[in-house]
């Protein structure tokens, strides 16, 4: 039986742009070959500056990491490590972050997400509890959930952070991947980055291997930032970082995310009608307008996690709720970027059965 994994969101190798980046390689050894091979700390100066041009932001508050989680981590540890403290998250939120927040000593105190994005008041409620340190929102086409939060609500995620003094983690790998709908202003936009921290990555847009991200950082953070940085790895990939910034200058990128999100509607809209004809009444999900990422509810009956040895056996692996949150028992993500849409109409009716079976009580 063909494995038709939708457990991790990366893209398919067919998205992946290798002649333009191996062509972009070449012409970053050939002009640039000195600084490409060179330590650079806080990153490869070209690319910090193509990409404060995009933000309208001084490179000097651009740090690149090699992959944003890296960046996150950076954060977890400046803020955290050695005093702990609270940071709030979604729930559900991105895995790996949980793990980095709590590996650097934060206790982690989360919010539900509702299907339009994180649920303000209850932020309110828990800003006004818990004082924090750091509010980490994945505020566009969100992991795991693939909601947004609209314009009206990120207003007031700004105004709430300020007045409760925490800094807001922006997390935002997913937002150029929009399928229909008008985009949202970043909270970064919106606060004008004093107080919001931009991390974004190149690995949902270009590719993951190239493992590049970056963080837009608040002056008053940007030296400290620079200095964890140096003093943990030297300096990022500058090659990779070089390679992508030839990429960037000529003029690839664009025209790559318009590629990849024609590629990732097509499988959206596979898996939306998949879903609709195969998953069990009771099923429940918001459809998503970019980005990577279905969440599923199913039935309060079945355990997702308890059911992953019989989803590997059929080939159709998925990620527990679990793993995501406290109250993900019944849920489930499933990433549609890695799996062609003839595949996915198949995986996911695999999956419906197998729920299907799961809900019918044995002998019946
Ligand atoms: C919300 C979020 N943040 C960060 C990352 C990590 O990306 P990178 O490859 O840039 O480290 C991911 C990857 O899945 C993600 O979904």
């Amino acid at each position: 039986m063909t494995a038709i994994p939708f457990t991790r969101g990366v893209p398919s190798s067919d998205m992946l742009p290798v002649a333009d980046l191996e062509q972009a390689a070449v012409t970053a050894l050939r002009e640039d070959g000195a600084r490409a091979l060179a330590y650079s700390p806080g990153g490869y100066m070209p690319l910090r500056e193509w990409i404060g041009e995009r933000h309208r932001v001084d490179p000097a508050r651009v740090l690149l990491v090699n992959g944003s989680l890296q960046g996150v981590a950076f954060l977890a540890q400046h803020l955290f490590l050695g005093r702990g403290g609270v940071a709030i998250t979604e729930d559900p939120t991105y895995d790996r972050t949980l793990i980095s927040l709590r590996t650097f000593g934060a206790e982690v105190v989360a919010v539900p997400v509702t299907p339009a994005g994180v649920d303000v008041d209850a932020l309110e409620r828990t800003l006004a509890q818990r004082p924090a340190r750091m509010l980490y929102l994945i505020p566009t086409f969100q992991n795991p959930s693939g909601v947004s939060l609209p314009e009206q609500g990120r207003r007031r995620v700004v105004e709430l952070a300020r007045r409760h003094e925490v800094l807001v983690v922006e997390d935002d790998p997913y937002g150029l991947l929009r399928f229909e709908g008008e985009p949202a202003p970043t909270l970064h936009e919106l606060d004008g980055g004093d107080n919001v921290v931009y991390s974004c990555s190149f690995t949902k847009t270009v590719a993951p291997g190239i493992r590049t991200g970056y963080l837009l950082l608040p002056e008053q953070m940007a030296g400290a930032m620079a200095r964890l940085s140096e003093n943990t790895l030297i300096a990022p990939n500058t090659f990779a970082e070089a390679a992508l910034a030839a990429y960037c200058r000529a003029g690839k990128f664009e025209p790559n995310v318009e590629r990849a999100t024609a590629t990732l509607k097509q499988r959206r809209d596979a898996m939306e009608a998949a879903l609709r004809e195969h998953f069990p009444a009771g099923a429940r999900w918001t459809t998503p307008e970019g980005g990577y990422f279905y969440w599923v509810d199913l039935p309060e009956q079945i355990d997702t996690a308890e059911l992953l040895p019989q989803a590997a056996e059929r080939g159709v692996p998925y990620i527990s709720g679990k793993e995501f949150s406290p109250r993900g028992r019944s849920s489930l993500r499933l990433a549609f970027s890695a799996v062609a849409p003839e595949q996915i109409s198949e995986g996911v009716a695999r999956l419906g059965a197998l729920f299907s079976e799961a809900l019918t009580p044995a002998g019946v």
